[in-house]
């Protein structure tokens, strides 16, 4: 595996830490995305609703890493009412250009991971090499590190394989 960041938004603390242990294993680098208001205090459960269910982007500040440097740019949202979390949309709307390969990761209650691991890959507007999802019970009850050992296994072998296809492609094409 080459160079790997890991982006997230966490408001709560679920996300962060899955985030924190895949970038361990891999030997990634980190990238918190902050929203410039935030969604903790005053309100943020509803703000962080209603941006989710209606699609709204937030205003992120400045990454500190550029994704087009990385081989493989892993991203990780809470699910938010069935959706992308705001800032994470932001996130993939600002940089999907620059991204050579993607992963994705959910945490959750235990509702709408399927919808929304769709949502990211046509928000990135590129398949995922692998996914993830968790909830905060399996989290809470340390099952977690199992899954996140599987999906690791999974991106070097995609990415390989990914690459002979899109060789194959540019080979085979008039
Ligand atoms: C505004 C809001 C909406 C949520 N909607 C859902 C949902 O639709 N489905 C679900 O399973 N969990 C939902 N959750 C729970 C979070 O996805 C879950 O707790 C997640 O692990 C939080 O991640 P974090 O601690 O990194 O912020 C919601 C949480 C918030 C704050």
């Amino acid at each position: 595996m080459k160079k790997i960041l890991v982006a997230y938004y966490s408001r709560s603390g679920f996300t962060s830490a899955v985030a924190r242990e895949i970038a361990r294993i891999c030997h990634a680098d980190l990238e918190p995305i902050k929203d410039i208001r935030g969604h903790g205090q005053g309100g943020g459960y509803m703000r962080s609703a209603l941006e989710a269910a209606l699609h709204l982007s937030t205003t992120n500040r400045r990454v500190q890493h550029q994704p087009d440097s990385y081989d493989l740019v892993i991203i990780g949202t809470p699910i938010w009412c069935w959706n992308i979390a705001s800032p994470v949309r932001a996130y993939i709307n600002s940089h999907r250009a620059l991204f050579k390969h993607v992963a994705f990761f959910c945490t959750y209650g235990g509702l709408g991971q399927g919808k929304v691991l769709q949502d990211l890959e046509a928000l990135a507007d590129q398949p995922a090499v692998a996914t993830l999802e968790l909830t905060d019970q399996e989290i809470n009850e340390n099952k977690h590190h199992e899954k996140i050992a599987r999906f690791i296994e999974n991106l070097d072998r995609n990415v390989q394989e990914q690459k002979s296809a899109s060789v194959h492609s540019i080979l085979t094409s008039k």
